[in-house]
């Protein structure tokens, strides 16, 4: 049985394994009964480390600067840093467990209710607004692999996790090592098939980084679980960025709202977020939280308690 002995008098056997695109998350069980450390509590831990791959010092360097910006954001709704460990030449950042991903979510029930839908888009929101106010922080990897959830007493928690990719904006860049003193290339590389449907246009062309990129990712995020789909025709890779660049998608986002029978302020909302102009995206992320708390009716806010209660 493999175990990860945190301290000695404090053991974990690993139930599972995920892997992501850089990292590889081990799911804990703790064998042992106490422990000196006060997440001591949970039985069942998460321990992200980075993926052995022929990147390995890439990886490594890239999850100390995830690890930087981690421990610095104390923000609602990012999935919480309990610790970080040193085992066996490692390093494991530790965290709680949450039950599954948006994308585990998502290929179980291909959409969510609308309320559902509402209150994960706004847990990434209050996520990212915070994030950004804070420390001048850019996710630049929202998609639902990202986005995990739990049952905490009665209700339901969305928390944005994974800052492998994060950046800090110029002006807010103090304390942490700039993309370009670590490197440009690895970052190109690893924008694969599975990151760059959430991609917005300005990124494809030169890969202008501001909030409205996260906002334009959470629109599509908050599109798919909509409709259980991205509005998208293809998925190979060539076909899909001419999609995103001639802005295909937003007709297609459009109609396929429609067909949906969404009303006209919930399809403006969505488009507004996922519009192909940067300019014309919401002009921050307090005014994109205050657009979707106007549409979440006082009813809706009823209907998504009564859900989230009845246990989803
Ligand atoms: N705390 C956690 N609890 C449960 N599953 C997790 C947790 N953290 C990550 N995962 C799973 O592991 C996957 C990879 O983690 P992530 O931090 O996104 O790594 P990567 O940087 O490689 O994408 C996630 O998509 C999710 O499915
Ligand atoms: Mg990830």
């Amino acid at each position: 049985m493999e175990t990860l002995r945190i301290h000695e008098l404090f053991e974990y056997r690993i139930t599972d394994v995920k892997e992501g695109g850089m990292g590889r998350v081990l799911i804990l069980e703790r064998t042992s009964e106490a422990s000196p450390f006060d997440f001591v509590h949970l039985r069942q831990l998460a321990a992200k480390t980075f993926k052995d791959t022929e990147f390995v010092i890439e990886n490594r360097d890239l999850f100390e600067r995830e690890l930087n910006i981690w421990m610095e954001l104390s923000v609602d709704n990012a999935v919480p840093l309990l610790a970080v460990v040193f085992i066996r030449g490692r390093l494991y950042a530790l965290m709680p467990l949450y039950e599954h991903s948006l994308r585990d979510l998502l290929t179980s029930m291909r959409s969510l209710p609308l309320p559902m839908a509402c209150s994960v888009l706004r847990s990434c929101i209050k996520c990212l607004e915070q994030a950004y106010h804070n420390l001048g922080v850019l996710h630049l990897d929202l998609k639902p692999e990202n986005v995990l959830l739990r049952a905490d007493r009665d209700e339901h928690v969305s928390d944005v996790a994974d800052w492998g990719l994060a950046e800090i904006q110029e002006s807010a860049a103090r304390r942490f090592p700039s993309k370009t003193e670590l490197g440009n290339s690895f970052f190109e590389t690893i924008h694969g098939a599975g990151t760059l449907p959430y991609m917005s246009p300005e990124r494809l062309i030169d890969n202008t980084k501001t909030p409205q990129a996260d906002i334009y990712s959470l629109g599509l995020l908050f599109f798919e679980m909509l409709t259980g789909r991205l509005p998208f025709f293809s998925y190979e890779a060539k076909a899909l960025s001419d999609e995103i660049l001639t802005a295909r998608y937003y007709d297609n986002a459009y109609r396929m709202l429609q067909h949906k029978q969404y009303d006209d302020q919930l399809i403006a909302f969505v488009l507004q977020a996922i519009h192909p102009i940067l300019a014309n995206r919401y002009a921050s992320y307090a005014v994109f939280r205050k657009a979707l708390d106007r549409l979440m009716h006082p009813t809706i806010f009823h209907l998504a308690r009564k859900w989230f209660n009845s246990g989803g």
